[in-house]
């Protein structure tokens, strides 16, 4: 339970909030590469409650600006996209995505240029996603480097989506293992029929409703462990499913092949990056891609018809609350569907953004099945307390490679579940 001050705290992202301030201590994804052609237009990006553009020059370099030009702020969504920069309609400043000015043709000093550096910042390009730095630089923590990063492109799938809710709210269903066989209880029935590694893996969750859950603070943030007594037949087993959370908006989802970033754009919309990846399977590839993101429900069709593409968020002939998400309740009566939604991607958004664009944690009960939404709380309170003190935040302080940071599960063999681990740092 948070009074409403202790909740905006943790909530709000903009440049003058708490948690906004904490947030830009971390490198962020801000778009999927593919969603950047090499000298197409320029993309509008709202991240932390400020507005930037995204663009790559004809070289295939990306980079972020903000949206308002250096000059005098006229939107560099309109600029005019040239090979080597993005040039402001208004006056024809160009600017490089690295910030160098490259032209000012309204002001006759050819020196003048060199003076300035454009609103650039720094950006990376990792892992199927580019990701961007918007704190100050004396502050910017080494790149993370994920081992997923490192697999050619066809190992691994990347998706991003829209929720129209804040980005605390929708973390809490990664780190809330006891939903799974309510909310999702259709969609893991089906995962028995089905022939994809992903649904094996979450198969076992439907039989066991409370499981045990414990943590485990880390130097990152913390590991989650649900813990369920599995009885199948004469067969008994103890079986562990950890997720790591890393501080301020990653999951790493037990299953051990699933990267999640869940980045604020503003209060109350959230941008929802999905990794997959496979050493063993081309998962990018047809026919494999298609069948994996039907499962899960993150295909371009699903996303559009439930309004969670950038395209299609808060329009009225989109599943939201005033709609009542277009449960079918009809199929609720007949017993065919628990939650009337069609996937487990809409069930996860339904449930996030039915609570209120920012919701109210100070009517909330937190029971045993929340020790994950209680540690989540003070991780995040840990962050911004970090940044007030002038420390690095937990999470943005590794130098080196996150290789040892992992979502896994296992069979316990009568020992502890964080044997399961490579390491608690
Ligand atoms: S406002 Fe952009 S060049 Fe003047
Ligand atoms: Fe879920």
């Amino acid at each position: 339970m948070l009074d409403a001050v202790a909740n905006q705290r943790l909530c709000r992202v903009g440049p003058d909030d708490a948690m906004g301030r904490a947030l830009r201590h971390y490198w962020v994804p801000f778009l999927l590469s593919s969603e950047l052609a090499p000298g197409a237009d320029p993309r509008g990006v709202e991240l932390f409650g400020e507005r930037f553009v995204g663009w790559r020059d004809a070289a295939g370099r990306p980079g972020l600006f903000a949206e308002a030009c250096l000059h005098r702020g006229a939107s560099m969504r309109l600029a005019r996209a040239e090979d080597d920069g993005l040039r402001c309609v208004y006056h024809g400043w160009k600017f490089a995505v690295d910030g160098a000015v490259l032209e000012t043709p309204n002001v006759a000093d050819p020196k003048f240029r060199e003076r300035l550096r454009g609103r650039a910042y720094p950006v990376q390009e990792a892992g199927g996603l580019l990701w961007a730095y918007l704190g100050p630089r004396e502050s910017q923590p080494a790149f993370p480097r994920w081992p997923w990063m490192d697999l050619a492109d066809d190992h691994r799938l990347v998706t991003r989506h829209v929720e129209a809710c804040n980005f605390v709210q929708v973390i809490e269903g990664l780190v809330d293992s006891s939903h799974l066989g309510l909310l999702h209880m259709n969609g893991l029935r089906q995962s028995d029929s089905v022939a994809l590694g992903f649904a094996q893996k979450v198969n076992s969750m439907q039989r066991h409703l409370a499981p045990r859950l414990e943590v485990q603070e880390t130097d990152f943030g913390f590991y989650y462990a649900a813990i369920r007594d599995i009885e199948e037949g004469a067969e008994r087993r103890t079986e562990a499913r950890i997720a790591a959370f890393v501080a301020p908006f990653t999951v790493l989802n037990p299953n051990g092949d699933i990267a999640t970033f869940v980045v604020p754009q503003s209060d109350s919309q959230t941008a929802f990056f999905h990794v997959f990846w496979s050493e063993r399977d081309a998962l990018n590839r047809e026919p494999l891609r298609a069948r994996h993101l039907d499962f899960i429900g993150l295909g371009p069709a699903v996303l559009d018809a439930f309004g969670l593409t950038d395209e299609t968020i808060g329009r009225p002939d989109r599943p939201g609350v005033a709609n009542r998400f277009m449960q079918d309740r009809d199929a609720m009566r007949r017993g065919e569907s628990w939650s009337g939604l069609p996937g487990l991607i809409e069930e996860d958004v339904a449930a996030s953004v039915s609570a209120g664009a920012l919701r109210d944690r100070s009517h909330e009960a937190l029971s045993a099945a929340d020790v994950g939404i209680s540690r989540l709380y003070r991780c995040l309170q840990a962050c911004v307390e970090a940044a007030e003190d002038g420390r690095r935040p937990p999470g943005a302080l590794r130098a080196g490679g996150w290789h040892d940071v992992v979502g896994t599960h296992g069979v316990l063999e009568g020992g502890d579940w964080r044997d399961l681990l490579p390491r608690i740092g």
